[in-house]
């Protein structure tokens, strides 16, 4: 178990939450963004520069989906997920800044980052079982702490009040390469292709599902990374959060 590193918790999702209500305390940044838009380097970078805590979205997708991988079930098995998304416990931790994922009191922090795992979490983050399961962590991390959140409904739905609001993107060629080198430096056998062809179909799902598909927010800033290299985009969003903190 995380033990006293366990800072949060998902709960069932029983109770609206409401908006008016709550006292927003954080400062919070959000980043949304297709799949290899660069979201999670950037965001990291900027948390460090700015003193935020950077918390990503997509890792509790992906601890959700590897739950139901280790089920056995399938990607088209959608109802059985609808079932058994109560039993898979998300927390998330910090280990010296570095955030942590626990299922089911496991620390599953690398295991998440298989490729199998991404392309059934783009599949079963569809899933509005799936989706409630996770919104008020999310929300309640933003609300008590200073927070750069990425993922792909931030700006629209978890955070829509959120200080700043960033829509980070680059072409299907510029993100598709810098997977497949990522994945290479892994030392994972892949082509070209294949991460092309997954990061469409991913891009698809994320924005095609009836529940909180990827789209940008009205009020949020874009930002396309295809010709920018990481520190321009860091420099550009930590002017924004500076913006908004002199106002
Ligand atoms: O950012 P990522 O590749 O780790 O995300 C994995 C999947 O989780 C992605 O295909 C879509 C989904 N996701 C989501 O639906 N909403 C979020 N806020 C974050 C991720």
């Amino acid at each position: 178990m995380p033990g006293q590193r366990l800072i949060w918790q998902a709960y069932p999702f029983h109770n609206k939450w409401k908006r008016k209500e709550v006292m927003k305390l954080g400062y919070n940044v959000a980043i949304d963004g297709p799949a290899g838009a660069g979201k999670s380097t950037i965001a990291k970078l900027v948390a460090k520069e700015k003193g935020y805590i950077y918390v990503d979205t997509g890792a509790m997708y992906r601890a959700i989906a590897l739950y139901f991988l280790n089920q056995g079930l399938n990607a088209s098995e959608i109802e059985k997920m609808k079932e058994i998304a109560e039993q898979a416990q998300v927390e998330i931790g910090y280990e010296q800044g570095v955030q942590q994922v626990y299922l089911n009191g496991e620390n599953v922090t690398s295991k998440i980052r298989e490729e199998a795992v991404g392309n059934m979490a783009s599949i079963s983050s569809a899933v509005p079982e799936v989706r409630a399961r996770l919104l008020n962590l999310q929300r309640t991390l933003a609300q008590k702490e200073d927070v750069i959140m990425d993922g792909r409904d931030i700006g629209t739905n978890i955070l829509p009040n959120a200080d700043v609001k960033i829509y980070l993107t680059a072409s299907v060629e510029t993100r598709a390469k810098r997977r497949f080198h990522e994945l290479l430096a892994k030392g994972v056998s892949c082509t070209l292709e294949e991460i092309t062809h997954d990061i469409e179909q991913r891009d698809f799902r994320d924005m095609n599902r009836e529940t909180a598909p990827l789209c940008q927010a009205k009020d949020a800033i874009l930002i396309d990374s295809s010709d920018m290299t990481i520190s321009e985009v860091v420099e550009k969003i930590c002017s924004y959060c500076n913006k908004n903190l002199d106002e």
